[in-house]
């Protein structure tokens, strides 16, 4: 429902700008947030965020540069102004929580330029309660038709010198360690060719986003984006003269950042706003900023946890390539998978390196013909496999590993989907390691965007579900095209198998909640329980303890969660139970309570069952966190098993030590949760029928 808004001109409190000719004001439906958004003598349209009554992003102004005409965001005027607000709930079809609101105040404003050329665009912001979006919207026009952009200089002007938890802005992957420093400390080095990764080309002094900061008095921001749509993932410049970010997007080697014509929308640049840490991760912001489903029958979408053949492979047990003597995917292992995941209710099974080009994998450049993604090796019988997961009431979740040939995959994805609609296939693992091809595009380019968005499409059409590795990161698309369940783009589990750096420190889950996670879910295969992996990997393990890898199936959001270990690391394993009954899909998500880098405790209410779950993680500090139990439904007593750290626990001396504990609560209690250092604790609640 629309309706007018009435929008107030020249606030008292912004006379300090002197620039400002007009200004027009924009508030969240609770009247925290406030934009101001205004015109200053030289035609530069500029927005000032205030929260709770206090500036937390300065004058900020935008311009758009182009390869071949004027750039544009000076000597502008406003032509039109509207104002609206919007109130809608509506039913994810998966998610962290069933209902969304969908609340805010929109100010829509029409620029045009005082010059000959004429040049119009619209910049609409919406205001939420928890956060602004804005974008640029450029319409047919007669002096901008064929555009390309070679620079978005959009500014985000902070107020101080905030503590910043950043990764670099790298154009090619997001497996980086978070860094915590101060604004004015950030040393994003240009760097090519990452010595662990292969690729990756970062540019000097950027940092990716969704990038969080903390400001002096305690408030929280986080710079994202909403609906990345034909256009190139926007990366932060750091200003540290200035205390200023600007936007960055992504380019390619000829220049070019985006090509399209008008009419075109930007992506939003979102900003989140919170008191608390965990007011971030609560924000449904970024899929409010997103179109509803378009898909029509949704049926064989289903979220589930899943078991796979690929843990083994990280470890070395077992190799991709069959011509090792070592084959991970043969049929009889994989029936080995499909027995274990039916008899502990796991839904699905993965299967990698079940496909012949293995075997050329890894150095090779001329990597047109590695992998057709039909042909299986000759001791995986695909279609056996298949039949017999489905008779034990399994799915299978294909792969496809793309070694990052687009072109080949492109000519191939109506073959590769088919054969996963032919078997009945209705999940598939995508993966794009290495440098692209062809050269001089970059993972997180436009022109890979539209490329993922093209392999997101196909799979619809052929009725599967994607979880992307080496994706371009989530920006809330999953609600338009809810076959788009999950993706990596993170440091996963995968780098406690091999990385010759440590692997992830027990602080690295504290802080994805409140950075990556703000994206959207994340595949990162939590559930290891031989933590130490001596036998396979000396001089590598998992850097938390047991209980909080439990922990991850409640704090990491994912519709797809993987219980990532050998299947003879859970038999006959006690805390294998957790993961038995764990849910996947929501009804309800409560962030308890949560400090960046230092803890987080979420608690998840299943989809159409009374269970609910809890999960608790900290980092390298040991601590005790008083949890109520409010979020309980009133007038229930509930089982709850408590799987926790001992008192001896510790992510390295003493990681696999746990207890498990049965207790009856109800939305009175007071939980007192004992974190070991890495430590965790999980929860499930059980409700018991008077
Ligand atoms: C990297 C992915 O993150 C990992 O999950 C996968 O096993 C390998 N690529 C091989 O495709
Ligand atoms: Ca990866």
């Amino acid at each position: 429902m629309k309706h007018l808004l009435l929008f107030l001109l020249s606030l008292p409190i912004l006379t300090a700008c002197s620039n400002i000719k007009d200004e027009l004001v924009v508030s969240s439906p609770d009247k925290n947030i406030e934009v101001t958004v205004f015109n200053s003598t030289e035609g530069r349209v500029g927005y000032i965020v205030e929260f709770d009554r206090n500036i937390i992003l300065d004058s900020s102004f935008f311009s758009l540069d182009f390869n071949d005409q004027s750039s544009f965001g000076t000597n502008l005027e406003v032509v039109i102004i509207s104002a609206s607000s919007f109130d809608e709930t509506w039913e994810t079809i998966w998610g962290e929580q069933r209902y969304i609101r969908n609340n805010y105040n929109e100010l829509k404003i029409e620029l045009k330029e005082k010059s000959e050329l004429g040049r119009r665009c619209f910049i609409v912001f919406r205001v939420f309660d928890d956060g602004v979006g804005f974008r640029f919207e450029f319409p047919e026009q007669e002096n901008l038709s064929d555009a390309v952009i070679v620079d978005e200089n959009t500014q985000f002007n902070l107020t101080n010198d905030h503590t910043v938890w950043w990764t670099p802005g790298d154009w090619d992957i997001y497996e980086h360690l978070f860094n915590t420093t101060k604004f004015s400390e950030i040393d994003a080095l240009s760097k090519r060719n990452h010595p662990s990764l292969a690729q990756t080309y970062i540019p000097e002094n950027a940092v990716n986003t969704p990038v969080t900061l903390k400001t002096q008095d305690g408030v929280y921001i986080s710079i994202l984006e909403a609906n990345l749509t034909n256009y190139s993932d926007m990366t932060l410049k750091v200003d540290k003269e200035n205390l200023l970010f600007q936007s960055e997007l992504v380019g390619n080697d000829s220049s070019i950042k985006v090509k399209t014509k008008t009419p075109f929308v930007t992506p939003w640049r979102v900003i989140l706003i919170g008191d608390e840490a965990s007011d971030l991760v609560s924000s449904r912001t970024i899929l409010n900023l997103n179109e509803p489903n378009k898909l029509n029958d949704v049926s064989w979408i289903k979220p589930t946890k899943y078991v796979g053949i690929w843990w083994e492979m990280h470890l070395g047990k077992s190799t991709w390539n069959m011509n090792s003597g070592r084959h991970g995917a043969t049929t009889e292992n994989a029936k080995r998978y499909i027995d274990f995941a039916s008899e502990n209710g796991i839904g699905a099974v993965l299967v990698e390196g079940w496909n012949t080009g293995w075997e050329n994998y890894f150095g090779n450049k001329d990597r047109d013909f590695i992998f057709d993604f039909v042909t299986p090796y000759p001791d995986y019988d695909l279609n056996e496999v298949v039949r017999y997961a489905e008779e034990k009431n399994v799915e299978i979740i294909m792969h496809h590993e793309t070694y990052t040939h687009i072109p080949a995959y492109e000519k191939r994805l109506d073959t590769a989907f088919a054969l996963c609609k032919s078997l009945g296939i209705n999940a598939v693992k995508t993966g794009y390691v290495g440098q692209i091809i062809p050269d001089g595009e970059y993972h997180h380019g436009q022109w890979m965007v539209n490329h993922y968005r093209k392999v997101m499409e196909k799979a619809a059409e052929y009725e599967v579900m994607v979880n992307v590795h080496e994706p371009i990161k989530p920006t809330g698309l999953r609600r338009t095209y809810p076959n788009l369940v999950s993706a990596e783009g993170l440091r996963g589990q995968e780098f406690n198998a091999w990385s010759s750096d440590g692997g992830n420190p027990p602080e690295h889950l504290t802080i994805v909640p409140f950075t990556r996670m703000l994206a959207g879910p994340i595949d990162y295969t939590p559930g290891i329980f031989d933590i130490k992996i001596n036998k396979y990997k000396a001089d590598n393990q998992v850097n938390t303890t047991l209980a909080h890898q439990l922990a991850l199936y409640v704090v990491i959001y994912s519709p797809l969660q993987m219980a990532a270990d050998l299947p003879e690391n859970y038999e006959g394993h006690p805390a294998f139970q957790f993961i038995r009954d764990v849910g996947v899909d929501w009804d309800t998500s409560i962030v308890i309570s949560g400090e960046i880098g230092g803890y987080i405790t979420i608690a998840r209410k299943e989809r159409n069952t009374d269970k609910w779950f809890l999960g608790s993680i900290t980092d390298e500090n040991e601590r005790t966190i008083n949890v109520s139990l409010g979020f309980l439904d009133e007038g229930k007593e509930y089982a709850a098993t408590i799987y926790s750290d001992t008192e001896y626990s510790h992510w390295d001396t003493n990681p696999t030590e746990y207890k498990i504990e049965e207790k009856t609560v109800s939305n009175n209690d007071l939980l007192k949760v004992e974190l070991a250092p890495g430590g965790g604790t999980a929860i499930s609640f059980k409700s018991l029928i008077n």
